[in-house]
């Protein structure tokens, strides 16, 4: 668990509005308080957003945007929950736990799904892995045996909305953050769908090369049939184009003909391709790893994924709610 330090070029970045007063640096708390100072904003039990990284094919940056987005979250003074919803468990790697080891005692999404559907008592606390303290940023790690979520749902009758019962149904748990974020795997599963359901935007992830139009595509058919199969979701998405680079050619192309057949739907902050998110690639390879607001907060990577994580936090209405958390993260 950290006690990070943010700079105040790092909070302007994130919070061009918010005065800082002349502070050398902030924790999230301080962010937090001083947001609720200035807005003149009380505490209030509000239902958490629900964002869900997604698309259909793998290595476009679903998990380096989630990753980059919970810190710059937490930064901006909201309580965030990050889900780890990928036996790959690269989420839960770059945030600095193994899950190759068994010390770690990692209980995952799969593990908390069974034991809800069981009607077993469900110990959310005893999965979280803080990562910020003061619960400003806490994982539910994955590990490779998250891949027997499958065998076992496939048995379970309305398997498809379970996840979203549970999040639903443990509001003193759930309610304590302003945003879950959850990483998918990108191969469609039983639990891929079953986490999928939980977000009525999804937030997609197109890498800007020549297999995003056609992946979208396949995308979109999937969201048509959940749709029609639950017809009170009205699920959407909401499209960020990642690995942007000028002289690339092929790039301005995709971006263009996103831009052209989605408009609104996809968001005007486009993650640039950089270095500087390769070092993030977590415990496995040995290289250090972490959010580039982080790392290098006077990078452009670092100034894209401020802005996107403004343009999310409105767009998903990302408030300061949640219950009041005593020092360790614990709900009073
Ligand atoms: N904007 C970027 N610039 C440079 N490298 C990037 C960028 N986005 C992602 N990457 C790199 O591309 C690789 C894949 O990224 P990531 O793991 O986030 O994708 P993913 O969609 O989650 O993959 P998977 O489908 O396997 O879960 C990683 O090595 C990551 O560091
Ligand atoms: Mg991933």
């Amino acid at each position: 668990m950290k006690e990070i330090s943010i700079k105040p070029s790092t909070v302007k970045m994130l919070l061009p509005s918010l005065k800082s007063g002349g502070k050398a640096c902030w924790t999230p708390g301080e962010v937090r308080d001083a947001r609720i100072g200035c807005d003149g904003k009380a505490e209030e039990s509000v239902p958490p957003a629900v964002i869900v990284s997604r698309m259909a094919k793998g290595g476009v940056g679903k998990t380096t945007v989630i990753a980059n987005l919970g810190s710059a979250l937490a930064m901006m003074g909201h309580k965030v929950l990050m889900v780890d919803g990928d036996p790959q468990a690269s989420l839960t790697g770059m945030f600095g736990v193994n899950p190759m080891d068994e010390d770690e005692n990692i209980v995952h999404v799969g593990d908390l799904m069974h034991a809800f559907f069981s009607r077993q008592p469900v110990d959310f606390t005893a999965a979280v892995k803080p990562i910020y303290v003061g619960g400003y940023l806490d994982l539910i790690p994955a590990d490779i045996t998250l891949v027997n979520a499958d065998p076992w749902l496939n048995g379970v009758l309305n398997r498809e909305l379970l996840f979203d019962r549970m999040l639903r149904g443990n509001q003193p748990f759930f309610g304590r953050y302003d945003a879950i974020l959850i990483d998918t795997a990108p191969a469609t599963s039983l639990l891929t769908n079953a986490l999928m359901l939980a977000g009525r935007e999804l937030l997609v992830v197109a890498m800007l090369n020549g297999s995003s139009m056609k992946a979208l595509h396949v995308l979109e058919s999937n969201i048509t049939e959940v749709n029609a199969a639950f017809p009170d979701l009205h699920m959407g998405i909401h499209i960020v184009a990642n690995g942007y680079h000028g002289s690339f050619a092929d790039c301005k192309k995709v971006l263009n003909r996103l831009a052209a057949t989605y408009g609104p739907l996809l968001d005007e902050n486009v993650l640039p391709l950089s270095t500087s998110f390769r070092r993030q690639d977590g415990v496995m390879d040995g290289e250090p790893s972490g959010p580039v607001l982080e790392r290098e907060p006077s990078s452009e990577s670092a100034a894209s994924v401020a802005a996107l994580a403004r343009s999310l936090a409105a767009r998903y209405g990302i408030l300061l709610g949640g219950h009041p958390a005593d020092a360790s993260g614990g709900v009073l």
